[in-house]
């Protein structure tokens, strides 16, 4: 049967982020729908990702002669109109039929990255062709097969990419129960994949679980890794998933040129701390040496505020984009961040806050 999907492409009215899930709810295959809300086991760490931004309070302050809020900021010489990125995620032809060219075209219209995941059911090629302007990121998922390995990452270098993701926290698939009860396999292709099985045995994704498909990805990921990846194609490299202050450390001295804060949204291992928790120890260990992306959870502006206050430089969001996405195409994506971005105003101008800079100097209580 033909997978169907949204095909709309207009902006959205939006009261709140939560407020989307439901609607995607309503008009998702129940297995798509199932992979992209669900978190691992309990989903106890899912849950505490978002209620952790209530363990801290913004003081508000006024007398500051703040009448408007700059969002303005810069990750290296790329201007962004907002702190507030794309996380990369898999198969977003769920989603909408356009998929990652979409979300790409949304993003740059927000003035901000977007980053490709390495099982997208959209070219890296298609992506930076529908947002040529705009810096895209690549996310790879380190194969056991070297031979893949320098395929996709020659892909991302030739299309553009301006850094390196690479994610550390899913050698495995974390245990997510919707997927079982669901029997949720991936009904598109997977084109990166694809264009290398070709030449291998890897499969392009189609028919497979996460579980599956993650089986063929690098479970030994060591700190050399990141060295591997830099020689391979003289880009900075982040290092995605790093919950611990350690690791940190452990990625800083194998040469990360960016730390992303993350537990993956509760997809991975559940049980864990909320991102939002682990942040600040994390900023104190980084000091600054490198920037930090900071996601799992961010479904408010003032979880944004709360995010740069604790030591991140750009926040990520994951499912919203989505949603976005399915609701409204590369329109609803944009209409995503751009609601985000005026909680974020209102937030920071209630604080006293004028620009992204002052916000990093705000002590939460
Ligand atoms: C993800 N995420 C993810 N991360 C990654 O590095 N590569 C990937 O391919 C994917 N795929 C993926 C698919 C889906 C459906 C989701 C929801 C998430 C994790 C993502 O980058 C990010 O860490 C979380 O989504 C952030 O949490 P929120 O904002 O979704 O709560
Ligand atoms: C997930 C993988 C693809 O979270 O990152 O489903």
């Amino acid at each position: 049967m033909v997978y169907q999907t949204s095909n709309e492409e207009h902006p959205i009215e939006i009261v709140n982020i939560a407020s989307l899930e439901k609607r995607v709810k309503e008009r998702m295959d129940k297995g798509a729908f199932g992979y992209i809300r669900g978190g691992s086991e309990d989903e106890w760490t899912m849950k505490e990702n978002t209620s952790s931004f209530n363990n801290k309070t913004i003081m508000p302050r006024v007398l500051r002669g703040v009448d408007h809020a700059d969002l303005t900021t810069k990750l290296w010489n790329i201007d962004l109109s907002t702190p507030i990125i794309q996380a990369p995620s898999a198969a977003q032809g769920l989603a909408h039929e356009k998929g990652e060219a979409d979300t790409a075209k949304g993003v740059a219209a927000a003035g901000s990255i977007f980053s490709i995941s390495t099982y997208a059911n959209t070219t890296i090629e298609a992506a930076a062709a529908s947002a040529p302007e705009a810096p895209q990121f690549f996310q790879l998922y380190m194969s056991k097969d070297d031979r893949f390995n320098e395929f996709i990452l020659n892909k991302a270098v030739h299309a553009g990419a301006k850094a390196i993701i690479l994610t550390a926290d899913s050698t495995l698939g974390g245990y997510r129960e919707e997927d079982i009860i669901n029997d949720f396999q991936f009904p598109l292709p997977m084109p990166n994949l694809a264009a290398y099985s070709e030449q291998s045995a890897s499969g392009d994704g189609a028919g497979k679980g996460i579980a599956e498909i993650y089986a063929a990805a690098k479970q030994g990921l060591i700190p050399e890794d990141i060295k591997k990846i830099k020689e391979l194609t003289d880009l900075p490299v982040f290092v995605k998933g790093i919950q611990a202050p350690e690791d940190a450390e452990v990625a800083i001295a194998a040469g990360a040129d960016g730390i992303w804060v993350s537990n993956h949204g509760g997809r991975q291992l559940d049980g864990g701390p909320a991102s939002f928790d682990v942040l600040p120890l994390i900023a104190a260990v980084v000091n600054k040496r490198v920037p930090i992306v900071f996601d799992s959870g961010v479904r408010r502006g003032e979880h944004v505020f709360k995010a740069l206050a604790s030591g991140a430089d750009l926040v990520a969001i994951g499912r919203p984009v989505i949603y976005g996405l399915n609701l409204g195409g590369a329109e609803g994506v944009t209409s995503v961040f751009e609601h985000l971005n005026k909680e974020l105003a209102i937030t920071m101008q209630l604080a006293g806050t004028k620009t992204i800079e002052e916000i990093k100097n705000v002590t939460l209580k």
